[in-house]
């Protein structure tokens, strides 16, 4: 499936083809008439990165993520996630998080306010290419790449280990723990690419431990039970309505 992203105008073309470059089969293409309403695509213009669908008013990616920074940022040590992560970042310290299922990015841009280095995992196309939009536009503040893959394979392929590990599965029931527009905009994506795959949560959990040197921090509904039924997290940060389980590791010891 080619996924499309348009620009607006030809001085759009070069930074429309760096964020297409992601995605091996997405291209970039000059938005000469009218689009078809019918079908999700992306749009670039002057102002931002937009998102349209016949369900959705215009998602404008710039604002949200301006706006998610400016509302979030000066809270940072309220934020449950990083209460549960919970490791101080030294002067000169390079710590190193994996976020293998990034969404919209919103708990990979909470991890990188607080100083973490953040690889972004991501296997929807549209999801990558805004991913990509994020980490080029905000890198002055935020230090995330992203990689368009199953996470997986990622971990399958790779021996890199990470100080922290944080999974955000999605959820057999449909339900999940973002808020629903969100939520319901990331469905859209993922039913709009045809490379959805039923998740086994239990092995990306363990292919995650093996790569883990402190926290595996796996985020749930509160109402829902842990991702494995073994081993029980080491302990749990809990919200109204989230939690983290959080799975301390000794690798950091045995590496040294
Ligand atoms: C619940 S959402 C994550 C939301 C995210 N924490 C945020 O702050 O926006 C889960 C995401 O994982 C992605 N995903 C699902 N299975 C995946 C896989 N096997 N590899 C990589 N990403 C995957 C989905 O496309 C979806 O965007």
């Amino acid at each position: 499936m080619t996924i499309n992203l348009y620009y607006s105008d030809d001085a759009l073309r070069v930074q429309a083809l760096e964020l297409a470059s992601i995605v091996p089969d997405a291209q970039a293409l000059l938005a000469h008439s009218k689009l078809d309403t019918e079908e999700l695509y992306l749009l670039l213009n002057h102002q931002s990165l937009v998102i349209i669908s016949p369900l959705f008013k215009p998602f404008n990616v710039y604002s949200f993520y301006q706006e998610f920074i400016a509302k979030r940022k000066p809270g940072l040590n309220r934020e449950i996630l990083l209460q549960a992560i919970n490791l101080k970042i030294g002067v000169g310290d390079l710590l190193e998080v994996l976020d293998l299922t990034a969404g919209l990015g919103r708990d990979s841009i909470l991890m990188a306010l607080a100083g973490f280095n953040v690889t972004m995992l991501e296997n929807n196309p549209y999801l990558a290419i805004v991913l990509n939009y994020l980490s080029i536009n905000f890198h002055d503040q935020l230090k995330l790449t992203v990689q368009y893959i199953n996470n997986r394979e990622y971990l399958q392929k790779n021996s890199q280990k990470y100080h922290v590990i944080y999974f955000d599965p999605m959820f057999a029931d449909g339900k999940n723990s973002l808020a629903k527009k969100d939520m319901q905009l990331i469905d859209l994506m993922i039913k709009s690419a045809d490379n959805f795959s039923t998740a086994n949560n239990e092995e990306v959990f363990n292919l995650a431990r093996a790569h883990c040197l402190h926290k595996l921090v796996v985020k749930r509904d509160n109402k829902q039970q842990c991702v494995v039924s073994k081993p029980e997290p080491t302990y749990a940060k809990s919200g109204k309505t989230i939690r983290f389980d959080v799975y301390q590791s000794n690798l950091a010891k045995v590496c040294g």
